[in-house]
């Protein structure tokens, strides 16, 4: 048994090192007071920029993910923009990210949060100009920081020139066809071309109106009527996107995350969607005609120096098909959405990583780790809930949840995920345990979610509110004055949270993806080697990368000894008694 061990979570900033009690009669364990001064050599090494010659960049990095509206607003209007995110870069390298992913920041009527973009060549006046963003790509790579951005060719804003050009035009005429105009069927054309069901609910059809006002033709859109589909067969769309891929490319971004990337492509003759379509040929789902565009990108990517990278936006719950895109000469990875989908459950989520990595490994492609983004619930919040799994359709308004339950899984789940082999996606304020605000106003919602769902669906506006940068008043310095309100209004409760109270407590979530990040980076196991199952009790997730390192995180309900162990690297709660409490991460140094 062992002795009392008071280690627990090591701040290793090289700007303010505290250094954790650790007990040097752990006997069993093995633990001494060295962890500590390796804990901060691995911090100065860390705190070296990547390299911008590093072709393979992609297969490990930290991705930070910015929703631009509720970063950082520098021109205090109450929206984030590029400036208030150039202003804020010293904090994503003091993170330690490797890249920034920008949800859409074009030009765009913001139906859907900017996935209806107007002009990809053009930023959103609110969030700056071509200017500001080439500015913000090369003052992020000067500190080691990448930049990926977000492309949407599932379809464009109602309000892009193709688009109105299209509704002005004939039925029949040329820029109709870069659509999916359709007459109806049935007496006068009033019913709907077939009855596919809208991702975000309701209808996928909408009627035009005849210059003469009578009712025309009808248009797809998967998503909002301010959304119509691309016609991917047209040959217009196809140039078009790859001459956006260049715009952008030339500009010197690394990557491109793709919206909805398996759903572009349409059965032309727009059948009903059958009870058990055969892979590949559901009507506007993972069509096998999709991979002949993505390698027709990769060879656009591939053409440029160095690596930029594509990304996909991929929701399949075949593994297979999911893998497919991720081919050499395909995509470079894709979002893994098994995993954060999966409740709080050592079985479930040792199911997903197991099939995860087997789905990775024969494409020979890095698995990616996701515990949230700018469509589903916060992790401190969805964590705390009896459900805790995550589903779009189960989403309610007035759902208990135990926030601080929810917390400690979330700060656990932060270093199990940082500690899978692959790439780390982080979504702006996960690093601050921000939960998902369920107070907002129904006045102040955005989410076409919501309102597509009568007000059944809260929507995702309470994972966008703006960040707390400081202070003890909303806008927490999210905006320089106070004059003008947050775009979405901030809790009082978030005082506590921001980023200026959690840099002076050693023991913040913030510190704790600090310290997690900068041993990620310093150590070459979690970047290179296999991961190996130890055997644990049940409940408990130990694995092994490589010889140095070992993962352990309980949750099982119970406290836990941990496996021998030259030293404790950092835990995502105070050990007891050299005891893993419930629902908390280890990492541990094996070897001396
Ligand atoms: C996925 C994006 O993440 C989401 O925010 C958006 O609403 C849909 N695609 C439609 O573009």
């Amino acid at each position: 048994m062992a002795t009392r061990n008071a280690a627990h979570a090591i701040p290793v900033s090289p700007r303010s090192l505290y250094l954790a009690a650790v007990s040097t009669s752990d006997l069993d364990f093995n633990v001494d007071l060295t962890l500590s001064t390796e804990a901060s050599a691995m911090a100065a090494q860390a705190a070296i920029s990547p390299s911008d010659s590093d072709a393979l960049w992609w297969r490990n990095a930290v991705i930070y993910q910015v929703y631009i509206r509720s970063f950082a607003d520098g021109d205090g209007d109450g929206t984030g923009d590029l400036a208030g995110v150039r202003a804020r870069l010293p904090y994503l390298r003091e993170l330690g990210v490797d890249a920034i992913w920008f949800t859409p920041w074009y030009a765009s009527p913001l139906a859907d949060g900017g996935y209806d973009v107007s002009d990809y060549r053009q930023i959103h006046p609110a969030f700056g100009d071509l200017d500001d963003a080439e500015a913000l790509i090369t003052e992020a790579l000067a500190l080691g920081i990448r930049t990926i951005i977000d492309v949407v060719p599932n379809h464009v804003s109602s309000e892009h020139p193709w688009f109105q050009a299209a509704l002005a035009a004939a039925p029949g005429s040329p820029e109709r066809k870069r659509f999916w105009f359709h007459p109806g069927t049935g007496p006068g054309g009033d019913e709907m071309p077939n009855h596919w069901i809208s991702n975000f609910q309701g209808d996928t059809w909408t009627r035009t109106t005849q210059p003469d006002g009578t009712p025309g033709e009808w248009y797809l859109h998967l998503f909002t009527p301010e959304q119509p589909d691309l016609n991917w067969e047209h040959p217009d769309v196809r140039r078009e996107h790859e001459d956006i891929l260049r715009f952008w490319f030339d500009r010197g971004v690394a990557g491109i995350r793709i919206d909805s990337a398996a759903l572009l492509v349409k059965d032309s003759a727009l059948p009903e969607v059958p009870e058990n379509p055969r892979p590949g040929e559901h009507p506007n789902t993972d069509r096998n005609e999709l991979h002949d565009i993505y390698r027709s990108w990769r060879r656009l990517a591939d053409s440029y120096p160095g690596s930029r990278v594509l990304v996909g936006e991929i929701w399949l719950p075949d593994t297979q098909r999911f893998a497919m895109y991720l081919r050499q000469n395909e995509l470079h990875t894709a979002f893994n959405f098994d995993f954060m989908a999966r409740r709080w459950d050592a079985g479930a989520l040792r199911e997903s990583i197991d099939a995860t990595l087997a789905a990775h490994a024969p494409v020979h492609a890095p698995a990616t780790w996701v515990l949230s983004n700018h469509d589903v619930t916060r992790p401190v919040t969805r964590y705390g809930r009896e459900d805790s799994s995550f589903a779009f359709a189960t989403k309610r308004f007035g759902t208990p949840t135990d926030l601080a339950l929810g917390t400690r899984r979330a700060r656990a789940a932060a270093l199990l995920t940082a500690a899978l082999p692959g790439t780390l996606y982080i979504y702006q304020g996960d690093e601050l345990g921000l939960p998902e605000v369920e107070t907002l106003p129904r006045e102040v919602l955005q989410d076409p979610m919501y309102f597509r769902s009568n007000g059944v669906d809260p929507g995702r506006d309470g994972c966008r509110v703006p960040l707390p940068w400081s202070g003890s008043a909303s806008p927490f310095g999210f905006s320089e004055s106070s004059a003008v309100a947050p775009w979405l209004p901030q809790p009082a409760s978030w005082a506590a949270l921001t980023v200026e109270a959690q840099e002076r407590d050693p023991s913040s979530m913030l510190w704790l993806y600090r310290n997690a990040l900068r041993i990620r980076a310093a150590l070459p196991d979690i970047a290179d080697s296999e991961l190996a199952w130890l055997e644990s009790r049940s409940g408990v997730l130990a694995f092994s990368r490589g010889d140095e390192f070992v993962n352990v995180t309980n949750l099982s309900g119970e406290h836990v000894p941990l496996p021998p162990h030259a030293a404790i690297l950092l835990s995502s709660s105070p050990l007891e008694d050299g005891w893993l409490p419930p629902d908390s991460t280890a990492w541990l140094r094996t070897q001396r």
